[in-house]
């Protein structure tokens, strides 16, 4: 297992209720280190930017407007096998799939609004960190 880092969305549905304190108790009680942070309201084109691997699946407009409705919080986390952890952590893509205590479990309500975004893989937490984050705020020994 080596030194990892992951990309961790907390999703605008989570944001709106309260939940983003609770969701990163349970990240760092798992031994997540929050390298960076910073809350942002994505416009239609940047969230089309980040997910445009879905943009020929049928839920791509629901999704681009879910996730542009309203405040995100965007996390580069770090830890030991950082991107298969944090994938566990949250659990399922749908809620009602999901394993007890993971955060969509805990926190999600659909498979559209399910509280937490998690990269699936360390070529995509690379890019997808470079995407929210400048090189300065997530150098190796920030
Ligand atoms: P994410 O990228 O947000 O961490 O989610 P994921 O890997 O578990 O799932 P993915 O297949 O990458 O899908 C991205 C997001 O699109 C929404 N979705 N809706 N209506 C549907 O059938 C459907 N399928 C996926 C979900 O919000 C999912 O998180
Ligand atoms: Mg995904």
């Amino acid at each position: 297992m080596a030194l990892e880092r992951t990309l961790s969305i907390i999703k605008p549905d989570a944001v709106e209720k309260h939940h983003a304190g609770a969701i990163l108790a349970l990240l760092e009680k798992e031994g997540f280190v929050v390298k960076a942070m910073k809350r942002i309201h994505l416009t239609r084109a940047e969230a089309e930017g980040f997910y445009a691997e879905h943009k020929a699946r049928g839920f791509f407009g629901e999704l681009v407007d879910f996730m542009s409705r309203s405040p995100i919080i965007i996390l580069a986390l770090e830890r030991e096998d950082a991107v298969a952890k944090y994938r566990e952590v949250i659990g399922a893509t749908d809620p009602a799939k999901a394993a007890a205590g993971t955060i969509r479990k805990l926190f999600g309500a659909s498979v559209g609004e399910n509280a937490a975004h998690g990269s699936d893989k360390t070529e995509t937490a690379a890019r997808e960190i470079g995407y929210f984050f400048a090189g300065y705020e997530v150098s190796p020994t920030a």
